[in-house]
């Protein structure tokens, strides 16, 4: 079943007449469209994608499930939404709640008379939780691609090269090998390791700094997201203790992972793995995410979230340790849910590498 069918299915359970989907997020997961304009009208039975004069080409390219068509001079978007609203007889129209601006909402329904808007919750944020066979293909080979960066960057790592000159070689691999990331890279190293998301910089690496990669890239737009920690030189003993518990973490906790089990208590475990070697106070953020269309997609494996895991999902796993003054590691894969457990699509290696 298409990702459209699945929505029109939900929008018939729930009796929702017909939804504007305004996110582009989204926009991509249901039409497979990538540029930065994009609204799309969604009935149970019929739908069609707006686009501006920017994209006419990329959108007949890219939409195959529905119409696409573009608004452009003399009509504006407001307008224009006005006369397909009303071919499609639409008379209640959905809007994301978390999307629409308020400056948006106020306008439309000013100019759309006809039209009740009702702002509600985006039912798509739960669809795109579950993956078809064909989007988690695509994470698979989004992995792929950057474990085999990794494997490079252990070519380019030495004393002396800077942490904006891995990043250089990380954005060139992933172009070279047509891609493109699918966020802005991480690489810290010495005591900016301690950053979770610390933004590179000219510090240039030296013997004995722990060095974090967080990476990943895109793949016909599903992405992926990996996190190794590797020491320059020889690893010390304290090195190597917070390294292991984290390691211990993260593989216990995707071995954890499986259908009914609920994310909230995957992370707990996470936490309680830490806490043997009182390392928990140092772990701020979720276990993990969601990943798909978007790097940080539906979903969190996090304290806060209570909800079952299910066949489909693909999770990152990413358990880290942060200590200012001194450094930090993160170890993360991605894993697909199966039917048994999961399926873990991240293959670099994952002893401490000492480089
Ligand atoms: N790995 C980058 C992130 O989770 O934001």
């Amino acid at each position: 079943m298409s990702n459209l069918q699945r929505l029109q299915q939900s929008l018939k359970a729930q009796s929702i007449p017909a939804l504007m989907v305004s996110n582009l997020a989204n926009v991509q997961w249901l039409t497979g469209f990538t540029g930065s304009f994009g609204v799309v009208l969604v009935t149970s039975d019929s739908g069609l994608m707006i686009t501006d004069s920017r994209y006419t080409v990329q959108a007949q390219e890219q939409v195959t499930d529905l119409p696409s068509i573009t608004y452009g001079s003399p009509l504006s978007f407001v307008e224009f939404l006005q006369k397909q609203v009303g071919e499609l007889g639409i008379s209640t129209l959905h809007i994301d709640e978390n999307q629409v601006t308020v400056g948006s909402y106020n306008q439309w329904k000013k100019t759309l008379k006809g039209t009740t808007f009702v702002p509600d919750e985006d039912p798509i944020h739960k669809l795109r939780k579950v993956k078809s066979a064909a989007e988690i293909a695509l994470v698979q080979e989004a992995c792929q691609l950057a474990d085999a960066c990794l494997e490079y960057l252990l070519t380019q790592i030495k004393v002396g090269v800077t942490e904006n000159e891995l990043l250089y070689e990380i954005e060139q691999f992933f172009r070279k090998h047509g891609s493109t990331i699918s966020f802005p890279p991480i690489v810290v190293s010495g005591e900016r390791s301690a950053r979770p998301h610390g933004v590179p910089s000219d510090k240039p690496l030296e013997s004995g700094d722990f060095v974090t990669f967080d990476l990943g890239c895109k793949i016909k737009g599903y992405c992926s997201d990996i996190t190794r920690t590797i020491v320059v030189g020889r690893a010390t003993e304290r090195h190597k203790e917070v390294y292991d518990q984290v390691l211990k973490a993260e593989t216990t906790c995707i071995d954890a992972l499986k259908p009914g089990v609920n994310g909230r208590d995957v992370d707990k475990l996470a936490r309680q793995i830490l806490d043997e070697k009182e390392l928990a106070q140092y772990f701020g953020h979720g276990l993990g995410h969601g990943l798909g269309t978007l790097v940080h997609d539906s979903g969190r494996l996090s304290s806060t979230i209570d909800e079952p895991i299910e066949v489909g999902q693909i999770w990152t796993v990413e358990p880290g340790v942060y200590i200012e003054g001194f450094g930090g590691v993160r170890i993360e894969d991605d894993v697909v849910i199966t039917e048994t457990g999961n399926t873990i699509l991240t293959h670099f290696p994952k002893e401490l590498l000492e480089l």
